[in-house]
């Protein structure tokens, strides 16, 4: 495909500063070991707040291209909101990216489809890209509404948005099911979900910003399930919990896609 694969790994709730950098060297250190091509499969990490400085420094000093973000943010600028974190703090940390709407934080905070579309209008404000996450829950896959479930939640936040907004967009399609439960979607169920999703922004848009968002898999991805993965058509890459937590791991899904 034209688009650039991305293989992002979502940290989650877990390593201090500390455990951040000695992550980043030794996967710095796989990478060039394996002369891995930066152009041909982008890389980004997405640590805690804490760790995102720390990671800033190191990337700055290595030259690496790597890339990071956050894992959500606020939707308001500034003000009297104690422990949010604002865009334009995150941006000024040299972040690329910020996942919007993860099912984690639409279940474990007042998350809803008018919160999140907030969140991408600030990400976009602040000059960075949304990774906006959708996936149905077990569910709705029984009910067999699974397609019109996570393309309605794209829908319903990409309806808001200009052309010039909607391409700045990645979309993580991650069926609830498959998160952190070793239950990888098949290779046939993430393409007709992100088929059906590329689809819906041709309808909303227009071809060409179809075309350009990457839409990634998440959901149980490891090193022996993301060769298959990534070779369907309208896979873009991979949002990884779990299995980037070991840079190995990372490192070996980065060379696959
Ligand atoms: O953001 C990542 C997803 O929630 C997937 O997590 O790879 O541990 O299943 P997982």
């Amino acid at each position: 495909s034209r688009r650039i694969p991305l293989v992002a790994g979502n940290w989650k709730m877990n390593f201090n500063h500390l455990e951040a950098t000695y992550f980043v060297q030794k996967l710095v250190w796989l990478l060039r070991d394996a002369h891995f091509d930066f152009k041909r499969c982008e890389v980004a990490l997405f640590p805690s707040f804490t760790s995102l400085r720390s990671v800033q420094v190191l990337v700055e000093a290595d030259r690496m291209h790597i890339n990071y973000g956050a894992q959500s943010v606020s939707v308001t600028t500034q003000g009297a909101f104690t422990g949010d974190v604002s865009a334009d703090m995150i941006a000024s940390l040299g972040c690329t990216y910020v996942i919007v709407g993860h099912s984690e934080r639409r279940k474990y905070h007042p998350e809803d489809d008018a919160n999140i579309v907030d969140q991408v209008r600030a990400v976009l404000a602040a000059g960075m890209q949304p990774i906006l996450c959708v996936g149905e829950s077990f569910e709705e896959r029984r009910q067999g509404i699974e397609l019109d479930f996570a393309v309605g939640q794209v829908h319903d936040v990409t309806r808001d948005l200009n052309t010039e907004e909607a391409a700045k967009l990645i979309v993580a399609y991650e069926p609830v099911w498959a998160i952190g439960t070793g239950m990888v979607a098949t290779p046939q169920t993430a393409q007709e979900a992100a088929h059906a999703i590329r689809d819906d922004l041709a309808a909303t848009f227009d071809r060409t910003v179809a075309d350009t968002v990457r839409i990634l898999y998440g959901g149980s991805v490891t090193s022996k399930n993301a060769a298959e993965l990534i070779s369907q058509p309208d896979v873009d890459g991979f949002l990884i919990g779990g299995a980037s937590l070991d840079a190995e791991e990372l490192a070996k899904i980065a060379r696959l896609a």
